[in-house]
């Protein structure tokens, strides 16, 4: 399948004029349908793989080495692996803008909300208040930038069918917005499996640009690939799909300047004894593709929740509470803190 790019696209990232892009194997010149059943079985599906490859890991597949260095060149052209001046990036950082969560302990753990053009993830067990807060931020995006908000829309992928309208509109009442107007400007998509989910997010450009998005929720990341990549055999080509999955995130976020924010369950971690004995799902490819990651916890009763940042590329490790009511995610009050567990 094709990414279009649309051309009018806010380019961020640095233009490639007349570089070729392939999207599969039988695209990169020289790699003809036997060569790449071959790298397929020795385990390079994508076009990101070969980027990565050395020319010597290719060998086995019956290529030469000269051979092997083109086509590990041509791929890497084609994912626009190249280096970029710091001064470029510190230009690229004050184009970011921050999205208010509701709270303001949680935005200050965040360094003043959440970003733009960076994935956030939201990781805890049910019940936790992740979709709350995908709820919340799908309002908080449709205010005006003084109110914490980016006016513009919001895209809710939703895989779990756990999306409500009535929440929508009390969350949209406490701020004054009209709710008919409010849900107008979340477009919901529902994933029936991780490749439905995968070629939704592949499509959503059109969508975003049309309806002036910078909100991406994928809500959650992790459930349909949990449930239908079961077995060690099948791991490593779930954290694949995982992998471009996450990355065309990142690039759309960029593209337009949105928050992508996504939500990921927790397993428990038997062999742990002291300290947290739950993970998130999804390992490494996961955990290095969320820029920003928030373990939520319940407090041991009521409407208290507590977010601690697990990691940030450059802010400090934190913890702070909220809570979720009728009006949706607002500040805990001194009272509230005292019944945290
Ligand atoms: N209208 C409401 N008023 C007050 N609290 C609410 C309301 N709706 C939901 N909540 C709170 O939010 C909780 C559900 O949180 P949420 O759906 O965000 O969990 P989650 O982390 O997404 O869980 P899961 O892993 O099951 O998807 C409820 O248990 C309740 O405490
Ligand atoms: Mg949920």
């Amino acid at each position: 399948m094709t990414i279009t790019q649309d051309e009018s696209e806010p380019s961020i990232e640095p233009a490639a004029p007349s570089r070729p892009k392939y999207e599969v194997l039988e695209d990169l010149p020289g790699v003809g349908p036997a060569t790449s059943k071959k790298l397929q079985e020795m385990g390079f599906h994508t076009i990101e793989s070969l980027a990565t490859a050395t020319a010597r890991e290719l060998e086995p597949a019956g290529i030469s080495e000269k051979k092997a260095l083109d086509v590990i060149r041509l791929a890497r052209g084609s994912l626009d692996l190249a280096f970029v001046r710091a001064d470029e990036l510190l230009k690229q950082r004050e184009t970011i803008n921050r999205l208010s969560t509701g709270s303001q302990v949680l935005n200050d753990l965040l360094g003043g909300g959440l970003e733009t053009q960076t994935i956030t993830e939201f990781y805890g067990e049910y019940g936790s208040g992740k979709s709350q807060i995908c709820h919340q931020l799908c309002i908080n995006v449709q205010l005006p930038t003084e109110r914490g908000g980016l006016g513009a829309a919001a895209l809710y992928v939703d895989t779990e069918n756990t999306f409500r309208t009535e929440r929508l509109v009390q969350m949209a009442q406490h701020q004054q917005l009209d709710p008919r107007e409010a849900a107008r400007n979340v477009i919901v998509a529902d994933a029936y499996t991780s490749d439905h989910q995968i070629f939704l997010l592949e499509n959503a450009d059109k969508v975003i640009k049309e309806n002036n998005i910078r909100l991406i929720i994928i809500d959650s990341l992790t459930s349909h690939f949990r449930s239908e990549y079961v077995g060690r055999e099948t791991l490593a080509l779930r954290q694949q799909k995982l992998n471009k999955h996450m990355h065309k995130l990142i690039r759309l976020a960029r593209a337009f300047n949105a928050t992508a924010v996504v939500t990921n369950q927790v397993m428990a971690k038997p062999d742990v004894f002291f300290g947290d004995s739950v993970h998130p799902i999804g390992g490494h490819v996961v955990a290095h593709t969320s820029h920003t990651r928030i373990y939520l916890r319940k407090a041991s009763r009521g409407p208290i929740r507590i977010a601690r940042l697990v990691s940030s590329p450059y802010l400090p490790d934190g913890e702070g509470i909220f809570k979720i009511t009728t009006n949706g995610i607002e500040e805990a009050e001194e009272g509230d803190s005292k019944r945290r567990g």
